[in-house]
């Protein structure tokens, strides 16, 4: 097959990742006779430095062109003085708006190659498999706001629509079906008034799928469960900034942030792609970034943009491997142990390929 990919590499590590990920994917399309040819973009921190704007129109027109967008992460401290009136963030926050992405989807998986990294015992992350399905264009994220220069105060809304929730559950349910038929949706019904209707709704489009079950939790609590018994999961449904932290804490059980990926879809088969880890300044240009979450990020835009499952398990079963073989970068390496390269590290996924 042909496809263009508009390539976002961003800020920080985003660019180190990026070009070990089209790197895989121009091995991938050798080996399997793909055509994929990349059209660069700005965004984010640089765009802001190059252009003033964090999304600027020529970006969003390259990713209109495009089959699927690949991003690598954004921001960094010398754009996050909390009075700026441009941030790198709201790049990204348009960019998913722009295109109605309102299903992120976060796999979590453990890897026993990484079992005696992760401080939780192994008996704990044995079978973990979890996918988070994150609402990504509405709830607190993009509720009314009032910034701190429009008034004596700020504040943040957390709103939804009945088709905001009813649309996210569908995914969640239908992503469950082709899982282990379970979903739980966390909420926070309890106090907020907002999310009594996201659990109402949810309920509402569970009568449409009656061969998955479903459990509400709240938030607080499934922040503890995902540590105690992360293996119960399966599929779990969620708030836009719910989504955001549980992730990052769901990411530990896989070993680092540095391994999760993510597709955030609409209603067609276009989507956005990332790592759910951010730009790490601390470690740009050292060669120390973990591109494992960048490379199952274009795992998924293979199988969910492509179709192409092969493809897709390819990769993966490349990660497994290397991580098998002891390959290892610096986030994966126990105390004292060696670490190499994220060139290294990318160089041994394609020669498992
Ligand atoms: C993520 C990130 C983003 C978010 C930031 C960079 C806007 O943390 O994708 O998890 O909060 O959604
Ligand atoms: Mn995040």
């Amino acid at each position: 097959m042909k496809a263009t990919i508009a390539v976002l590499p961003g800020d920080g590590i985003g660019p180190e990742v990026m070009q070990t990920a089209l790197n895989l994917l121009d091995t991938i399309g050798a080996k399997c006779g793909h055509e994929f040819s990349y059209q660069e973009a700005l965004i984010g921190g640089i765009a802001i430095d190059q252009t003033g704007d964090p999304l600027p129109a020529s970006t969003i027109q390259t990713c209109e062109g495009a089959d699927a967008i690949l991003l690598a992460a954004v921001g960094g401290p010398q754009w996050s003085d909390p009075t700026a009136k441009v941030r790198p963030e709201q790049g990204l926050l348009k960019l998913r708006q722009h295109f109605g992405l309102f299903a992120n989807l976060r796999p979590v998986k453990t890897y026993p190659a990484l079992f005696e990294h992760v401080p939780l015992r192994a008996e704990l992350l044995e079978g973990v498999d979890l996918l988070i399905v994150r609402e990504l264009t509405g709830g607190l994220y993009f509720g009314k706001r009032q910034e701190q220069d429009q008034g004596a105060d700020a504040y943040d809304t957390m709103y939804y629509s009945v088709p905001e929730v009813e649309r996210a559950a569908h995914v969640a349910f239908r992503a469950a079906q082709k899982r282990r038929n379970k979903v739980t949706s966390v909420d926070k019904a309890n106090v907020l008034a907002s999310m009594r209707l996201w659990r109402r709704v949810v309920t509402q489009v569970h009568e449409d799928y009656s061969d998955v079950a479903l459990d509400h939790v709240l938030v607080d609590a499934c922040a503890m469960h995902l540590l105690t018994r992360p293996a119960s999961f399966d599929v779990l449904v969620m708030e836009n900034m719910f989504g955001d932290i549980l992730s990052d804490e769901a990411s530990v059980l896989a070993g680092s942030l540095g391994m999760l990926p993510s597709a955030s879809l609409g209603n067609g088969t276009f989507g956005l792609y990332e790592p759910v880890h951010g730009s790490a300044p601390d470690i740009a240009g050292q060669g120390k970034a973990n591109p494992i979450g960048m490379f199952l990020s274009v795992a998924m835009m293979l199988r969910y943009s492509f179709a192409l499952e092969t493809e897709a398990l390819m990769i993966e079963n490349a990660i497994d491997s290397a991580l098998k073989a002891g390959a290892r970068t610096a986030d994966i390496t126990s105390r004292g142990s060696s670490f190499i390269s994220t060139s290294e590290f990318s160089a041994t996924v394609k020669a498992a390929l």
